[in-house]
């Protein structure tokens, strides 16, 4: 499958009234990433107008110079972590988000090793949860007061029960729409960890695994409610494949029946060698479902400048809400290589991609309108290209 898709020329000529003041209304944009050789890691702030992605002020290393993720809290209250690869402790930091785009240092906490992804749970985001990936652990942090996150607990995993020698590698933790559950997809063991959260005391107590067939590569997931039904989608990596579950709930216990296990471009035929699904996410009217996949399909982008360069695909697939079935709507490029991240904004009429295709030239962080009504992702409306390894992106509205 082949493609070509423009970016807006000149971003304003053949702009409509309707997406210029969609996309003037829409502030800024937060970029984490990683070091490339002496280069050091940060975050890095963007603001969105009709000339495109401006970088706003110098890049912030607030959260460390390995941020991994970010989480924005209501207007500006925001966590990020440090994930410090696997050389010692990482960070957990909380900071403001000034008027002018900027980072205000509010506190900070160590974490184990690795942390690669935030999840908050409790009432108003009272806890927040790290998943681990080099210390193979989770840590839990009160946030009673969101300026100094109190490390509360962590617990490290087992490696595979049936090869000691291959560590457990939680890639994400994710809460489910009753607030009463936390699942982990666990990389390398092919488990999802799940834990009950205790609505009184918000203390976590683990329950049995989910195991995966071997090689199968959980990395994040994403759950989606409708009516009177709940279904979850892990994204494996190693397979790079979409598997759907039913979901249902007992006394304390959450159960996970599969529905399906696809191909993330929704096709039939067999994934690249070397391609590995990334990241998964249910669009904010919940009718979606796209997901990122690094190193498979590849589809011609042209960028702002004209030149053509080989580019990754984003899928979109619609979701049935009564049977949790995925039908697939679009394929997308994602504006460079190996989107690791990407985010929607709020009404969903936008989709900002971190591409880090690690090279020099290869980062990337684009942001593309999107049809809210058929979910299909349209023509870039910014590009920024990074010198540091992009690997996250959120919208500041
Ligand atoms: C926490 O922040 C302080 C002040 O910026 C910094 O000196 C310290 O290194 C940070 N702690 C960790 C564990 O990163
Ligand atoms: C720092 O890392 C070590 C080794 O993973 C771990 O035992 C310790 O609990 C960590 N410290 C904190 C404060 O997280
Ligand atoms: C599963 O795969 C791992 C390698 O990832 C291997 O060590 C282990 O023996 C396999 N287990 C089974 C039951 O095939
Ligand atoms: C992409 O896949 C090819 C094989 O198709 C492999 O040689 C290459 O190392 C992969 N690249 C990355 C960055 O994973």
């Amino acid at each position: 499958m082949r493609a070509t898709y423009g970016i807006v020329a000149a971003l304003s000529a053949s702009f409509s009234p309707a997406s210029a003041a969609a996309c003037s209304k829409q502030g800024l944009l937060l970029v984490s990433s990683y070091p490339i050789g002496n280069t050091v890691g940060g975050v890095t702030t963007f603001k969105l107008g009709n000339k495109g992605l401006e970088q706003v002020g110098e890049l912030s290393t607030i959260c460390g110079t390995n941020p991994s993720w970010q989480t924005l809290v209501g207007e500006d209250q925001y966590y990020c972590i440090n994930e410090n690869w696997d050389t010692g402790n990482g960070t957990f930091t909380s900071a403001k988000i000034n008027k002018d785009g900027t980072l205000a240092f509010l506190g900070n906490s160590s974490t184990p090793g690795g942390p690669v992804h935030i999840a908050l749970y409790g009432e108003g985001g009272k806890r927040a949860i790290t998943a681990n990936f080099a210390s193979s652990s989770i840590n839990a942090f009160s946030l009673d007061d969101p300026a100094k996150p109190q490390s509360l607990e962590n617990k490290a995993f087992p490696p595979r029960p049936d090869n000691k020698n291959i560590a457990s590698r939680p890639h994400q933790a994710v809460v489910d729409p009753t607030g009463g559950f936390i699942v982990l997809p666990d990389l390398s063991v092919d488990v999802l960890h799940i834990f009950s959260v205790d609505q009184t005391s918000l203390a976590l107590s683990e329950l049995p695994v989910y195991t995966f067939e071997n090689g199968t590569g959980p990395r994040h997931a994403a759950f989606f409610k409708s009516d009177s039904k709940t279904f979850l989608y892990v994204i494996a990596e190693k397979l790079n494949a979409i598997i759907g579950f039913d979901v249902s709930y007992g006394t304390n216990t959450l159960t996970l029946s599969q529905i399906f296990n696809i191909r993330t471009d929704g096709s039939n035929t067999v994934a690249r060698p070397g391609s590995t699904g990334a990241e998964i996410t249910i669009s904010p009217d919940n009718k979606f479902l796209t997901v990122s996949t690094r190193n498979d399909t590849m589809v011609e982008y042209t960028l702002v400048d004209g030149k053509k360069i080989q580019s990754d695909a984003l899928n979109t697939f619609s979701i049935d809400a009564g049977t949790g079935q995925l039908a697939h709507v679009q394929t997308a490029p994602a504006g460079g290589i190996l989107p690791r991240h990407f985010s929607f904004n709020k009404d969903g009429s936008l989709v900002a991609v971190a591409c880090g295709g690690g090279g020099a030239d290869n980062n990337r962080v684009n942001v593309f309108q999107r049809d809210v009504a058929t979910g299909k992702i349209g023509k870039a409306v910014g590009e920024a290209l990074l010198a540091t390894q992009v690997n996250h992106v959120i919208f500041k509205e």
